[in-house]
């Protein structure tokens, strides 16, 4: 056969789309034998994925917990002991901290287990089983069905599996869809209640670097903190007593002291909570294009205002940590995956797969109309994706400006839309109604309070309203944001302001209480005639009326069309083997230790030590500051039994596929040892989301050695140390 430049291309093209990249894919542990085992076998791990996941007797699942239903965390004791991300334990440990008691400026570590502080409302799950219940949830669904009649019928399938489910005593079931509902999946869990606070570093190790480094390869963080998750004698799940026990788990990791070495087989364990591999090019071509950029820009804004204020007031500083933290978090991440996105050509190669796609389509429905069975059942999907997409793009960035400024950045009006919560629930339950939503309110009120600057809040709220109103691409939304500026007493953003802030009682905790504590009918008659009351329902009535209705109406039918398109891209590529997009349900992702070109002629290596902490060390600094401790140490290179030739490893980085949830998970050797925690992406790969590329998606781990070197040596908590099973593996 005579190799043209086309057929070659072609080629390059086909076997591009028939296996997942090398590191590409969240598996599921149950299908690791069926799918996986050989593949991960054949990059070195020396494991079976019965050691991974089995549910006749102890695995490395049984190690692997959900952190509060937001990280991944795993057991690294027969006590226990639970390790996670610094910044997934942070408001926790920032709830324990006060001008005193800093534990966010100086660490804190439990010198005895009644030491421990408890963290009331943090939750620690367990999956126990996980089983392929698809044919049972879609009996009696066929192709042609109407989508109301398909979910009801789905709906009522789910309920009659749930009700007939043998549970164990404290074990839940949960089923979700996969593959866009072309699956279903059961998860039997059993949820622990008291997880206490065993250690952390300071802040200056634990958020080294802080934003500015955040998403940044060559990364020096030693973002960890260590729980213990406590049980009832029974060793059964229980509400905090000071008489529970530390927890028996049926698993846990044993720590490698040898390290990692490029090319060593990593996997990831955990529970990573969102991933769109599967969309149309038009869709991301939107969010880079379109969707992103708003969102960046209003999250710009805010951050600006609250970072100046926070550098100026240690005070603010402590109150507003974990909030900007949050907001800056995907501020960052979204600029990376626009970038990422662009330099990887991710919607070319999109547009290549499209086309790809639809001559195999074409030839299909040529075959299926000779034999006389037309295969028109996918009909014209990339189309009717075009047309949708371009249908509902004023509509999703209103809904993005809603989110962002109301709910997710101007505090105020998100403590008043959920009085509108509160006032609902009167309207529609009476009192009681009223008297159950308050008392969940009033615990959530109390901790908001703590941490306010209505002052902040304020000088955010005027910036953001004019962002909204000269942003929002449907004037009815914004229309209540004009409306108060055509008023002859309103002068401009700022007037807009002190009119609701000055005259709202929602910016004190007392005067909130006062309310609160009238009688219902009383209570909401007050609420109903707040400003900040008033001016959410406005808003919050725009936007539903003239966004969001419009909105859910496309959102429905783009969602039956993404079924119909996975089911068509697994009927099309018969050889590929897919996985399903992340659902914050358990997923294995394997890769190796590897660097990468991160822009033209930079290389980046993928192991980093304490040398670059040093380098990169600002004297007092708030991001770049060293402790003296960890100064000393360095200097006299007292790295006790964790040290590599000599030197301290701090970071490193794989092809792991990864997602926000994955934080705190274990990496893992090829033998079922931990060798290093989950805790960000590199930032040229965060669109990884969307667009896995095997050149620049990296994820990036703390060296275990490093935690116990800082356990060790820095905290001087050695019985931690005894606690763990530390091993050599690559000793013979
Ligand atoms: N980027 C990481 C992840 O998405 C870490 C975030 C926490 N750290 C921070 N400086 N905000 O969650
Ligand atoms: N830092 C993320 C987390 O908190 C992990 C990631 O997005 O890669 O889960």
């Amino acid at each position: 056969m005579k190799f043209t430049l086309r057929s070659l291309s072609i080629l390059i093209a086909f076997l591009s789309f028939q296996t997942a990249f090398a590191g590409e894919g969240m598996w599921l542990p149950h299908l690791l034998k069926a799918l996986n085992e050989g593949d991960m076998q054949s990059m070195g791990m020396k494991m079976t994925a019965e050691d991974i996941y089995s549910v006749n007797k102890g695995s490395l699942k049984d190690a692997i917990v959900h952190f509060g239903g937001f990280c991944t965390s795993e057991i690294i004791s027969d006590k226990g002991l639970l390790l996670t991300n610094h910044h997934c334990g942070y408001g926790q440990i920032q709830s324990h901290t006060t001008l005193e008691n800093n534990y966010i400026q100086d660490g804190f570590w439990a010198k005895t287990m009644k030491d421990e502080l408890p963290n009331p409302g943090l939750t620690a799950t367990f999956i126990v089983r996980i089983d392929d219940v698809t044919d049972s949830i879609l009996k009696g669904i066929n192709e042609g069905m109407d989508e109301k009649k398909r979910q009801s019928t789905i709906d009522k399938n789910l309920e009659a599996y749930k009700a007939a489910a043998k549970l164990g005593q404290y074990e839940d079931i949960v089923i979700r869809p996969f593959f866009k509902g072309n699956q279903y999946f059961s998860f039997v869990t059993m949820t622990y209640k008291d997880v206490r606070l065993v250690g952390t570093p300071p802040e200056s190790i634990g958020k080294f670097g802080a934003d500015t480094d955040n998403w940044v390869w060559p990364r020096h963080t030693g973002d960890f903190a260590l729980f213990r998750i406590y049980a009832g004698k029974d060793n059964l799940p229980a509400d905090y007593s000071p008489d529970n026990v530390p927890f028996t788990p049926k698993h846990f990791l044993p720590i490698s002291l040898d390290g990692v070495a490029k090319d060593d087989f990593t996997l990831v364990f955990g529970f990573p909570g969102r991933t769109n591999e599967y969309l149309p090019s038009y869709a991301i071509e939107q969010t880079v294009d379109v969707l992103n950029p708003a969102k960046i820009a209003i999250r710009d804004k805010a951050l600006k205002i609250v970072d100046a204020e926070m550098r100026a007031d240690p005070q603010v500083k402590i109150q507003y940590a974990s909030k900007f933290a949050r907001i800056a978090n995907y501020w960052k991440k979204w600029i990376g995956e626009s970038q990422g996105i662009k330099a990887t050509d991710g919607v070319g190669k999109k547009q290549r797969f499209e086309k790809e796609f639809t001559s195999r389509l074409t030839k299909n429905q040529v075959k299926g109309k000779k034999k006389g069975n037309a295969q028109t059942k996918y009909g014209d999907l990339l189309q009717q994706f075009e047309t949708l997409y371009k249908d509902i793009e004023p509509y999703a960035l209103s809904r993005d400006y809603f989110n962002e400024v109301v709910y997710r950045n101007v505090e105020l009006l998100r403590t008043a839309n959920y009085m509108t919560r509160l006032v609902k629930m009167y309207e529609n339950n009476g009192d009681t109604g009223y008297n159950n939503y308050k008392g969940r309110l009033e615990g959530y009120l109390t901790g908001f309070y703590k941490d306010y600057q209505p002052r902040i809040d304020k000088k955010v709220f005027a910036a953001l309203m004019e962002m909204y109103q000269g942003g929002v691409p449907i004037s009815a939304v914004s229309a209540p944001v004009g409306a108060l500026l055509a008023q002859r007493d309103i002068d401009g953003y700022e007037g807009i302001a002190n009119h609701i802030y000055d005259n709202t009682i929602l910016t004190k905790l007392d005067g909130t209480m006062r309310v609160l504590g009238m009688s219902p009918a009383e209570a909401v008659e007050k609420l109903k005639a707040d400003p900040a009351y008033q001016f959410i329902t406005k808003l919050t009535d725009a936007y539903h009326e003239n966004a969001e209705l419009q909105y859910n109406e496309i959102d429905e039918k783009l969602s039956v069309l993404q079924r119909k398109y996975m089911k068509a891209q697994m009927d099309l590529f018969p050889n590929r083997t897919f996985y399903p997009d992340a659902n914050s349900t358990m997923r294995v992702t394997y890769g190796q230790v590897q660097g990468y070109e991160a822009r033209d002629a930079v290389m980046y290596k993928p192991v980093t030590y304490l040398e670059g902490v040093m380098q990169k060390y600002v004297p007092g600094d708030y991001e770049f500051d060293v402790n003296p401790k960890l100064i000393e140490l360095y200097e006299q290179k007292d790295y006790g039994q964790y040290a590599d030739n000599g030197k301290m490893p701090v970071c490193f980085i794989g092809t792991n596929h990864t997602t926000g949830g994955n934080s705190g998970s274990p990496a893992i050797d090829a033998y079922g040892n931990l060798i290093g925690l989950n805790f960000d992406r590199a930032w040229e790969g965060t669109m990884s989301d969307i667009n896995y590329d095997p050149s620049i998606c990296r994820n990036i781990m703390v060296d275990v050695r490093y935690i116990l070197f800082i356990v060790d040596k820095y905290a001087g908590a050695s019985h931690l140390i005894d606690e763990m099973k530390l091993v050599h593996p690559k000793r013979k």
